[in-house]
Parts: C-alpha cells; structure tokens; sequence
C-alpha cells in the first residue's frame, strides 16, 4: 500500500528537464533509411523494429527486415539481433509502418520511389502473419507528381490488379497527417500537408464527412514562406492542452523547426507562428541535399512539463533532442542538443516508443545510412 503510494508519487514529479538519450546499442545493417515500431496487440505485448534499407540506386532492389520483439533484446544486452528479411523485392522502400486491423493481420505498408519525383512510387503490404512474411500486393502503380492521392481498397489483394487511385489534391508530396479539426460549423476532416517540391504548409478538408472527391475538397495556405517543408505533426507543443503543429523545413545552410497554434477555427483563424530552432546544415555540399529531417514530440505519459522533441538531421548527419528552456505556456525556446554525430552522412526515419525497456524510458531508434547501422539510444526520465 504504501509502496505503491510512494510510486506514484514518483511518477507523478518525474520530468524531462534537461534529458539527453544515452547510447545503449547497435544493428548492424546495410544502408539503413527508415525504422518503424510495430506493436503487438494487447497492452504490453512488445514491439517489432522494422527496418527499410535503400542503396540510392533506383534500379536496385533493396531489402526491408524485421526484428522480433525488439523488447527481449532491449531488456537483455542490446547485442546479437536477428534481422528477418520481409522483403527483398521493393525498389527503394522508405517510409514503413504498422497498419493493423485493416486486413484482419498484422500487416506492413512500405512506401517506395525515390524522394526526386521523377521517379514513381508505390505502396507495397507485407503480410506478417502467414507462416512466412510475404508481398500481399503492390496497391498501386506510381504517382509522378506532388498529390495527395486516395488508393481504392477494392477488395483485391491481387499483385496484378493495383489498386483503383483518385487524387484528392494537387500540391501535397513528402509527408501530411489527418485529422478531425473544430470549426465554427462544427467538426471537419482534414489533413495538414508539408509540401516540399512546391514550398508551403497548407491544410485541405472537405465540408462533409469521409467525401474526398476532388471536386469537394478545400484548402488553405498556412505559411509559404519557409521554404520547402520536409514534415508536420499535430502535438501539444507548449502544453496548454492545444493541438499545434510541429513541422520542420529543409535547407542546405538554414533549415529551420517551427510550431503553428491551431486557431479556434481551422479555416479562417491566424496561426499563430514560433521558431524552436534553426541553423540545420547539410554536412555536404551537393545538390538536394538539407538538414533537419523529422521532429517527433516525446509524449510525456507520467512526467510533468513540455514534451522533448527528438529531431531527425537528415544529411546534417546528426540526431538532436530538443529540451523546453521553461514550462511557460509563451516561452517557445528550446535548447538543442545533438545525441549522434554521423559525419557526413544521412540521418533518416527515426522511431522510438516508452515502455520497451522500462516503464519510464523511451527507446530510441536512429538509422545512419552511411555508418550501416541503426543506433540505439535511451531517453529516461529524471
Ligand atoms: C549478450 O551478448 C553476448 C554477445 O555479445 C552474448 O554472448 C550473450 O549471450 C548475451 N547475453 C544475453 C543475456 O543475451
Ligand atoms: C546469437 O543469436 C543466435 C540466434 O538467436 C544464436 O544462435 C547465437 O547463439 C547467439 N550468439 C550469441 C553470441 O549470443
Ligand atoms: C490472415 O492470415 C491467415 C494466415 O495466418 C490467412 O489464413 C488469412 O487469409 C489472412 N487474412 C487476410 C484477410 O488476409
Ligand atoms: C489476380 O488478377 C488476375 C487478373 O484479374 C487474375 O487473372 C488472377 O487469377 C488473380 N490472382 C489471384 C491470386 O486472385
Ligand atoms: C467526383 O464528383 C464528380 C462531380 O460530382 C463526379 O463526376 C465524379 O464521378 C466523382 N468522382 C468519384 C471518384 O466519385
Ligand atoms: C464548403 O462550405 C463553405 C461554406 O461553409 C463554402 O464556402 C465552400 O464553397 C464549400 N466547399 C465546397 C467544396 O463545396
Ligand atoms: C535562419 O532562419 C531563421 C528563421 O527564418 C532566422 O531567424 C535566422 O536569423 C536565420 N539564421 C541565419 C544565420 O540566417
């Protein structure tokens, strides 16, 4: 009884303050580029790490790989991982991630094409739960250009009959995430869009629920001034229970991490804009090449105070977290503190979830291409 009592006090004053991830691990794996956190169903039940690998060849085919319940290696020694190949067949898979539920199994959507949007791209399903992991389908052939486009599920898990595509909205390309927004008439679908090759933040939603038919869809620009934008998610930021948005955008000598207050009204209102951070460089000179990459916010579950943001650097080549200066709802600066220093490669998707090794820590997974490993560090609460 008061055991538990004097637990739950801890937990309850346990903060973030001035967290920076230590090193605890390492997978060795060629050409890593996004990892993923797939968790098992059930509370507690563990996660698969999943791992896509890309050479920057377009015309070779690289590998994706699972590794089991990442949990058993994490609370054993960090050493000695076995890498389960799911897929060996996907010209340049990037992004990847869990989507349960939707086919009965648990299932693994891998997109794929080259970031350059010359090149198609599609979205590939791994079925995890047959005796061996294995392609589902190819849902669709490519898309060429920068749309937000909608992949029909007709019932098919054909190979040879993709799905049906409609496109919702011209613009939208790197990375966009939905929502349900309030307005003044009430609650609205919607997605905010991080447009890269035509530089912007905008948000697009229709008037009724679930109808993405092009001709239904609206939109607005939120801020076109910050160059091209690489990513955006909804996070209470400054933790005045508001959703904001946290997007970053990608430069070669400046690239930049913002916050967006979300107004009353998601169409009409003023959002309100802060910069958390800025002076990302790419560690090389070439063409295309920018720095940050993603910011995702550690949501704090029992710990007090603003969230740490973990910062992918992108070709920086470096990782970051961001630790709120104070606890004051107007106070927006941060300190930014690199955890990982790759040199002069790339640094991609990086994915982390609590409770893997210990119920207050975080578990972090960093991918850095040229080093062929995924690091493995640990944000614990103080
Ligand atoms: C820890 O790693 C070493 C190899 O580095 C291995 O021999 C040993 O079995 C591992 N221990 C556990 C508990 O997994
Ligand atoms: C590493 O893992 C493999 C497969 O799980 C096991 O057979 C082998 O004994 C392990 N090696 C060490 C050094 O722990
Ligand atoms: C789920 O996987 C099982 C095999 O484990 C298979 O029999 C079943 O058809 C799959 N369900 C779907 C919807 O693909
Ligand atoms: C997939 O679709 C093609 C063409 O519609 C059809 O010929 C083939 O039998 C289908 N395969 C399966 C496994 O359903
Ligand atoms: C979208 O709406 C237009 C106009 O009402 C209609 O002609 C078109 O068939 C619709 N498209 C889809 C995919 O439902
Ligand atoms: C959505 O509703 C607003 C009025 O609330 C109207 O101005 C707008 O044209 C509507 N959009 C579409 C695509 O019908
Ligand atoms: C980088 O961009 C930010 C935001 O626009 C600006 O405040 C800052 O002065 C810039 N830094 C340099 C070195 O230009």
């Amino acid at each position: 009884m008061i055991e538990s009592f004097v637990l739950a006090i801890a937990a309850l004053s346990g903060c973030w303050c001035d967290t920076v991830p230590t090193f605890v691990g390492e997978i060795e794996v060629r050409n890593p580029a996004y990892v993923s956190l797939y968790a098992y169903p059930g509370y507690n039940s563990g996660y698969d790490l999943l791992i896509s690998t890309s050479s920057g060849n377009p015309f070779e085919k690289d590998v994706v790989y699972r590794v089991s319940h990442i949990e058993e290696y994490m609370k054993n020694n960090a050493t000695n991982f076995t890498l389960e190949v799911l897929s060996d067949s996907i010209y340049w898979p990037n992004q990847l991630s869990g989507v349960s539920k939707v086919f009965g199994n648990r299932t693994v959507a891998v997109a794929s094409g080259n970031f350059a949007p010359k090149n198609r791209g599609g979205v590939s399903l791994i079925n995890l739960d047959k005796g061996a992991p294995y392609i589902t389908d190819v849902i669709t052939d490519g898309y060429a250009k920068g749309q937000l486009v909608w992949l029909e599920n007709q019932g098919n898990l054909n190979q040879s009959t993709p799905w049906k595509s409609h496109v919702i909205a011209e613009g939208p390309d790197v990375n966009f995430v939905s929502s349900r927004l309030q307005s003044t008439d009430g609650w609205m679908d919607a997605f905010f869009a991080a447009q890269y090759f035509n530089p912007g933040l905008r948000v697009f939603w229709v008037n009724e629920s679930g109808d993405w038919n092009e001709t239904k869809v609206n939109s607005r620009d939120i801020d076109m001034t910050i160059g091209p934008v690489f990513d955006v998610v909804i996070s209470d930021v400054n933790g005045d229970f508001e959703s904001d948005l946290l997007v970053t955008a990608h430069s070669a000598t400046n690239g930049t991490v913002w916050a967006y207050e979300i107004p009353d009204d998601f169409r009409t209102g003023e959002y309100k804009r802060h910069l958390l951070a800025s002076g990302f460089m790419s560690s090389s000179v070439h063409q295309g090449k920018g720095a940050p990459g993603s910011a995702r916010p550690i949501s704090h579950g029992t710990a007090s105070g603003k969230d740490p943001i973990i910062l992918s650097g992108d070709d920086s080549g470096q990782a970051y977290v961001l630790n709120a200066r104070s606890n004051a709802k107007d106070d927006w600066s941060y300190t930014v503190t690199p955890f990982l220093d790759a040199g002069t490669g790339n640094v991609g998707g990086i994915d982390f979830a609590g409770g893997v090794y210990s119920y207050n820590s975080y578990d972090i997974f960093v991918p850095a291409k040229n080093k062929n490993k995924v690091y493995i560090y640990r944000l614990m609460e103080n």
